[in-house]
């Protein structure tokens, strides 16, 4: 039986279930949202809209997305009980893990948490917008310990960046910020994708699932490599990048913001992401234009070593620079990237539902069975 055994590790390579949202095409490095090309969602949509096609499968009109975009923006406001929760915890824990609590505190007050399938598509829309006015409401309280109110006029975007930043944001701002939440918005069975459909698949409630998919992004295996990706620069500005990443390979450590299970070439988010980063350069303080000069010779020095292993760099490798352009504090880059994905996360298991079928994997034994139990005394 063990030599016919075939264990695929961490399920790589495995299908676990159909799906008609999103197709990484990791040789040729594209990424379509429903069969769109994220280059034409970054140059031509808004968040809002990826979120509605994320949700609906097809792109809306003029008044469904005006209708959906209300929809949003009327369920921006926060319990002043999360608000108080948020108050006291900045500072004294990881924005990842406060922003995961003050999502379950979300979901334990929806009282008709089981329900059906309509009911199930106005709670993700729910998640939607208030995951990201939580994230910016722990951004603007550990930043200047100030909260301010969501204002349902504006755009989620402008939302988002006023409550972060207590001011209203100018285009060049809110245009590079949705540019960021439409790349991170979905990416197929990705681990914190995945997590959120194993607790849906319980027929558990989606905020759990949710917040299930939170706490698996935070890994830095995954959503917090952008935290560590960027604190690697900081590190390296004063050192040889040779001497840096020779030491992190020699003890076969990973440099962050490289590699990727699927990509065997360069993310093409990480491409939009870097031609966005060049455009900011003239405009930026030279914080951010040493960090870009340092990612640019990481890039170059791991193109050396690394092409022929197909290892490019991946999302996460640039886009710390960008929020670093815009004032974001380091600890807020992995709570933005699960406020942006929270659309691609409510889309799986909305599809998965549909034809839900408990995940139970199995782990093959290679343990010893009927032994002998002693008594303590005789151990
Ligand atoms: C995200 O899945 C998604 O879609 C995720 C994501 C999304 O949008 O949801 O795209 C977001 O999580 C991007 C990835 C962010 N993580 C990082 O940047 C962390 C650093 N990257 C690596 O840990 C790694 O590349 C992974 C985890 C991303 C992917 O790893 P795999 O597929 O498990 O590959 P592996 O670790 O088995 O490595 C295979 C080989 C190894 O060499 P050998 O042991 O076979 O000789 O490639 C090497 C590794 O040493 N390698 C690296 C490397 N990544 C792989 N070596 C140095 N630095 C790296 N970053």
């Amino acid at each position: 039986m063990e030599d016919k055994l075939k264990i695929n590790l961490g399920l790589e390579g495995t299908y676990f279930s159909k799906s008609e949202i999103c197709k990484i095409d990791g040789i040729n490095g594209k990424l379509y949202y429903f069969g769109y090309s994220i280059e034409d969602l970054t140059d031509k949509s808004n968040f809002e809209e990826v979120s509605y096609l994320l949700m609906n499968g097809h792109l809306p009109n003029r008044k469904k997305l005006s209708d959906f975009s209300h929809q949003m923006a009327e369920l921006r406001d926060i319990d002043n009980n999360v608000i108080n929760f948020i108050k006291r915890m900045v500072g004294k824990s990881h924005p990842m893990h406060i922003l995961s609590t003050a999502m379950d505190m979300v979901g334990s007050y929806d009282k008709k948490a089981e329900s059906d399938n309509e009911l199930n598509k106005t709670k993700a829309i729910n998640i939607i917008s208030k995951v990201s006015s939580i994230t910016a409401a722990i951004g603007s309280l550990s930043t200047n310990g100030e909260y301010t109110n969501p204002d349902a006029s504006i755009s989620h975007i402008e939302n988002f960046l006023y409550m972060f930043n207590g001011i209203k944001p100018n285009m060049e701002a809110a245009k590079l910020m949705d540019t960021m939440f439409i790349l991170h918005a979905e990416h197929g069975s990705n681990a914190s994708t995945f997590s959120s459909i194993v607790t849906a698949s319980t027929l558990s409630d989606i905020n759990s699932a949710i917040v299930s998919g939170i706490n698996t992004l935070k890994g830095p295996l995954h959503g917090g490599a952008d935290e560590r990706a960027l604190r690697m620069l900081y590190g390296i500005k004063e050192k040889p990048v040779q001497q840096y990443i020779n030491k992190v390979l020699e003890n076969n450590g990973r440099i962050m913001g490289f590699g990727h299970r699927i990509y065997k070439t360069y993310d093409p988010r990480a491409r939009i992401i870097k031609t966005m980063l060049k455009s900011l350069l003239p405009n930026a303080n030279d914080e951010v234009k040493i960090l870009a000069d340092t990612a640019f010779n990481v890039e170059k020095e791991m193109e050396t070593r690394m092409k022929d292993r197909h290892i490019y760099p991946n999302m996460d490798f640039f886009s710390g620079q960008v929020y670093r352009y815009l004032g974001i504090p380091i600890e807020m880059f992995t709570p933005i990237f699960a406020a942006s994905r929270s659309p691609g996360w409510c889309s799986h298991i909305l599809e998965y539902w549909k034809n839900n079928r408990l995940i139970r994997p199995l782990f093959y034994y290679t343990g010893k069975v009927d032994l002998p139990y002693k008594r303590i005394g005789d151990r």
